[in-house]
């Protein structure tokens, strides 16, 4: 596994293009199975993640190859075969493979994806919406056995808001026979642009953003290029990075419309902001108010995905922060190093008390996962002295360039293998 490196205590400067989002892309991928010809996806992030759900692809006969930023997927020859479980232990969002590869194959088998250091993520939600589908799903040995004659149409209500169940029952639904009325829907952006991704080929789902999506069922699909959008998660990552270090920065191509929580509170904390001409200009020199509490909500609250990188924030801010993750029920992991970077933060269950204020010290840090490392990088960039995060393949993950990106911005950050 490599190592970041960072020299801390400098002001950041200069601006940045935002990636294409890692959470937006997976599906798309996911969804080229439905049609046995061509997608392209262009500015789609060259991460870890993108990898994954390419070689699953390319193991079931696909042809996949990039040209630039542009990634080619070429579904024409894909035969039926189970997703081997090495990728479910690698990457468990390739469960988003389950509905797709059914209503290609009426069959599709993958190992169950288990949690990770953030939950349990468990999969339940998903599997009960493919069987209203009208699939016949088998578990054994640690592996998911689905099958159908053929998916049809019917009505869902989710027990609870979660995007990748949302995800999933739209990519089942997609071909099947007759309409599906699924209520309660995730209103996530990624959501959102995985429908007009499948309307842009031919699907017909409506009500993408207001939780009641209705699909009905099309025959078939045609070839598709399409942009993936800028990742809002990366995108306030790096403004975290501006708001840490009370620097000055602009960052281009990012999704404000998708980022209204998020921003909101940047000024709350003395973050001031102006766009022009698609352009962020983010001044964080005044940042200085703590956050008297905030609770981490489904879209359009304010992203769990977000928690980590703002508490690295609040613990530079004087003052005593309150935060609630309400979305994954052990997701503080980044608490650990920033306390031994000399943060003070109490954690206890969903509750993170953090009192700002103290200076942070270089250290040697482990990211323990991705969202959380990148919380442990933004530490790195305001601590005096040198810090190591390693394990850094996590970061990878969702970030395509976080070295060279903060590098950019004026950041003493490098990898080391
Ligand atoms: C997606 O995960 C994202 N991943 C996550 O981003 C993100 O944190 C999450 O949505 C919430 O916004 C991708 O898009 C690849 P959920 P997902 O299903 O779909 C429970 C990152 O850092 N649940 O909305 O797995 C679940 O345990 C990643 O980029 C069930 O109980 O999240 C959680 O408590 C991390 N049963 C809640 O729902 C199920 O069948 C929301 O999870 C499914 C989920």
């Amino acid at each position: 596994m490599g190592n970041i490196k960072i020299l801390g205590g400098r002001k950041l400067s200069g601006s940045l293009r935002i990636q294409g989002s890692k959470n937006a892309a997976l599906p798309m991928i996911a969804a080229s199975v439905l049609h046995n010809g061509k997608s392209v996806l262009h500015n789609c992030p060259q991460i870890a993640d993108v990898g994954y759900m390419t070689e699953i692809l390319n193991g079931l006969g696909a042809r996949t190859w990039w040209e630039g930023k542009s990634l080619h997927l070429d579904c024409t020859h894909l035969r039926y075969g189970q997703i081997p479980s090495v990728y479910a232990e690698k990457m468990r969002s390739s469960i988003i493979y389950l509905g797709a590869l059914l209503g290609r194959f009426h069959q599709s088998a993958i190992a169950h994806p288990g949690g990770c250091v953030i939950g349990a993520r468990p999969i339940d939600i998903h599997l009960q919406v493919l069987k209203l589908l009208g699939a016949h799903i088998r578990e054994k040995d640690g592996m998911i056995y689905a099958s159908c004659t053929q998916l049809k149409g019917n009505e869902y209500e989710f027990p609870k808001i979660s995007v990748g169940a949302t995800q999933q029952a739209i990519l089942a639904a997609v071909k099947a026979q007759g309409v599906t009325r699924l209520h309660r829907c995730a209103r996530e952006p990624e959501v959102q642009w995985l429908v007009r991704y499948l309307n842009s080929r031919g699907a017909d789902i409506t009500g993408e953003n207001t939780g009641e999506i209705v699909v009905r069922g099309v025959e078939q699909l045609t070839d598709l290029e399409y942009e993936v959008p800028p990742d809002r998660i990366v995108a306030g990552t790096y403004l975290c990075a501006g708001a840490i270090t009370r620097s000055k920065i602009t960052l281009e191509n990012v999704p404000v419309e998708e980022m209204e929580s998020f921003l909101h509170m940047y000024r709350k904390m003395g973050g001031q902001y102006e766009v022009n001409s698609g352009k962020l200009l983010a001044d964080s020199r005044e940042l200085n108010r703590a956050v008297t509490y905030l609770e981490t909500d489904v879209y359009p609250g304010f992203p769990t995905d977000l928690q980590s990188p703002l508490m690295a924030v609040l613990t530079t801010v004087r003052g005593v922060s309150h935060i609630r993750e309400t979305i994954f029920e052990d997701r503080y992991k980044a608490a650990e190093g920033l306390q031994k970077m000399g943060a003070a933060i109490d954690v206890n269950g969903q509750d993170a008390w953090i009192y700002g204020g103290a200076s942070l010290r270089g250290a040697r840090l482990k990211a323990r996962e991705l969202r959380g490392g990148a919380a442990l990088v933004l530490a790195g960039l305001a601590a005096s002295g040198e810090t190591v995060v390693e394990d850094c393949e996590y970061i990878e993950r969702g970030y395509e360039h976080i070295c060279e990106d903060l590098s950019a911005l004026g950041g003493v950050i490098r990898k080391e293998e």
